[in-house]
Order: structure tokens, then C-alpha cells, then sequence
């Protein structure tokens, strides 16, 4: 186990960090001592970010990166690598959503969702573990999947959902795989946070077709939600731990009782094919 202090003088790179829980996690970071690699689709964003930790007295670098693009994260790596020497902890958070029926979403949605969130994950892992591998000491890989990973009956979220599942399962084959080269996993599992998380067709690409509508809005999630700056505090708070999952809840919910419910149709769907 970590102590806070052994964050000190080491560097983060946190995807997505130009907004919502990447900006907190490149605050919270910061003020444990460790430099921060801003990096994200969104330029004006990350300089945004970095501009405002180096006013704190952080030392902070804005990287542009489309995450499904792995020659733009091989930049990012080259470019994280040749400003600090060394990269401890790989934040893959950046992510997008789109609300929409499985049946009624076109395939060009589940195209971009995946694209920026799962293969988004594996282009990171591809640039940074061979480099993290050849280093010695502390190394830490944090994923940021969803409640929705989890949840039962993940109505109007199904695509979405199914690309926070990946992020499950690839973070667990992960942290058993990469265990022997000393680089710990941990999965990151927020609530309903209050970000611009319902805005990500900001960001989306012509290729994948025309922005699909949005039922709920663009707005910050109205209910429920837990603040950016709180995930962060939790998310660190467990990495320094060690812990394999960190959830970060808003007040609200049953998230547990889904969850239970979930497992007991799992349990006895097992129970009936052993009889
Ligand atoms: N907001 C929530 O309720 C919630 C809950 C659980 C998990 N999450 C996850 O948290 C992560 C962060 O989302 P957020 O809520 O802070 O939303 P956000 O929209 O505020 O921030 C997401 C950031 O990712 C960036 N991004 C999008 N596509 C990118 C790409 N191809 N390459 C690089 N950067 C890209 C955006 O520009 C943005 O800055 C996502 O993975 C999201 O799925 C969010």
C-alpha cells in the first residue's frame, strides 16, 4: 500500500481531463505533488485546466488526444514521456454516452461510443504498458467505467452500458495480467455525476453520422448526482489503497438493492441449470 506522499514528484496522465471528473482527478492529483498531463480531445479545454493548476502552483501539461485514434496516443505518450521521464499512474477516462433505445439507435452510435470508450482504453494500454513495464517502482493504471456497468435494467443506456461492461472486464484481465510486472489496476465506478457527460456529442466525429437525439437534454444531470471534485477525493483515496474497485455514489438510489436483485436472477438462472 501507497502513502499519500509517495504521490509526490511522480506524473499522472488523465484522458478527458479538460472536463467534469478528468479535471478533478488532474486537480486532486495535483495537489498530492504529482505533475499532470492534461489530455483531451478538447484543446482549448485542457489548456484551460492546465492553465488553472499552473496558477495554483502545479506543474501541469496540456496534451490534445483523440483516444480512438492509437497513433494520437502514441503522441500522447511520447509527449508525456519526453516532458517528465517517467509516467506512475494512466488515467483512462475520457468517455462519451448517448441515451437511445438498442432497437432505435443506429449502428454508427455503438460505432463511436465503443471507438472512443473501449478501443479508446486499449489504444492507451497499447502506448503506455510497454513503457510503464520498462520502468521500476510504483505504477498504477485507473479506469473509469460506470454504475451502468452493473445495473440490471439499464434502460436507454443498453450501448453505453455495454461499453462500461468491457471496461469491467478488460481492467480485470488487466490487473491479473500486468500483477507480475508490479502495475496495479483499478476500476473506477462513478454514479450520476454532475459533469457535461450528457453533452459528449460536442465532441463527436461527422464519420459516425448525425448526433443522435438527446431525451434527457444536454444539461447537467439533474438528480442524484455527486460532484466531480468528490469522485476525485474517492478515486485517489482508493488507488492510494490498492483498491481493485472504487465506487463513487451520489446520495440518492438504490444502486446496491439493483445490484442484489441482478445477482439473485443470476443466482437462480445457475440454481435451474444444475437441477
Ligand atoms: N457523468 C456521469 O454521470 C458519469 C458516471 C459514470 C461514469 N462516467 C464516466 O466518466 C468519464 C468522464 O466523463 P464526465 O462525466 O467527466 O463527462 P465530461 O463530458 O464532462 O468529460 C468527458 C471528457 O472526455 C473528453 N473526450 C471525449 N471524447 C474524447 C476522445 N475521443 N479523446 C479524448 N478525450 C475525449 C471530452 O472532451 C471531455 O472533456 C467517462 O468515461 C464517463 O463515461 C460519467
Amino acid at each position: 500500500m501507497l502513502t499519500p506522499g509517495d504521490l509526490k514528484d511522480r506524473t499522472a496522465v488523465v484522458t478527458g481531463g479538460a472536463s467534469g471528473i478528468g479535471a478533478a482527478l488532474a486537480a486532486e492529483l495535483s495537489t498530492y505533488g504529482m505533475a499532470v498531463v492534461v489530455a483531451d480531445i478538447d484543446e482549448q479545454g485542457a489548456q484551460r485546466v492546465t492553465s488553472e493548476l499552473q496558477e495554483r502552483g502545479a506543474t501541469a501539461l496540456a496534451v490534445r488526444v483523440d483516444t480512438s485514434d492509437a497513433a494520437s496516443l502514441e503522441h500522447l505518450a511520447e509527449t508525456a514521456y519526453a516532458a517528465f521521464g517517467s509516467v506512475e499512474l494512466v488515467c483512462n477516462n475520457a468517455g462519451v454516452l448517448t441515451f437511445g433505445d438498442v432497437a432505435d439507435s443506429p449502428v454508427d452510435d455503438w460505432r463511436w461510443l465503443s471507438s472512443v470508450n473501449v478501443e479508446g482504453l486499449l489504444n492507451s494500454v497499447h502506448a503506455f504498458v510497454p513503457r510503464m513495464r520498462a520502468q521500476q517502482g510504483w505504477r498504477h493504471i485507473m479506469n473509469t467505467s460506470s454504475t451502468h456497468a452493473f445495473l440490471p435494467d439499464p434502460g436507454h443506456t443498453g450501448l453505453y452500458s455495454a461499453t462500461k461492461q468491457a471496461v469491467v472486464a478488460i481492467s480485470r484481465g488487466l490487473r491479473q495480467e500486468l500483477a507480475s510486472d508490479g502495475i496495479d489496476v483499478t476500476l473506477l465506478c462513478p454514479g450520476q455525476v454532475a459533469s457535461r457527460i450528457l453533452d459528449s456529442q460536442r465532441s463527436r466525429p461527422d464519420r459516425f453520422g448525425p448526433r443522435a437525439a438527446e431525451p434527457f437534454g444536454t444539461g447537467v444531470i439533474p438528480i442524484g448526482t455527486i460532484e466531480p471534485h468528490e469522485v476525485a477525493r474517492q478515486a485517489v483515496a482508493g488507488l492510494i489503497a490498492g483498491e481493485e474497485i472504487v465506487f463513487a455514489l451520489g446520495g440518492g438510489g438504490n444502486f446496491r438493492e439493483q445490484v442484489e436483485q441482478w445477482w439473485r436472477t443470476v443466482d437462480q438462472a445457475i440454481l435451474a441449470s444444475t437441477d
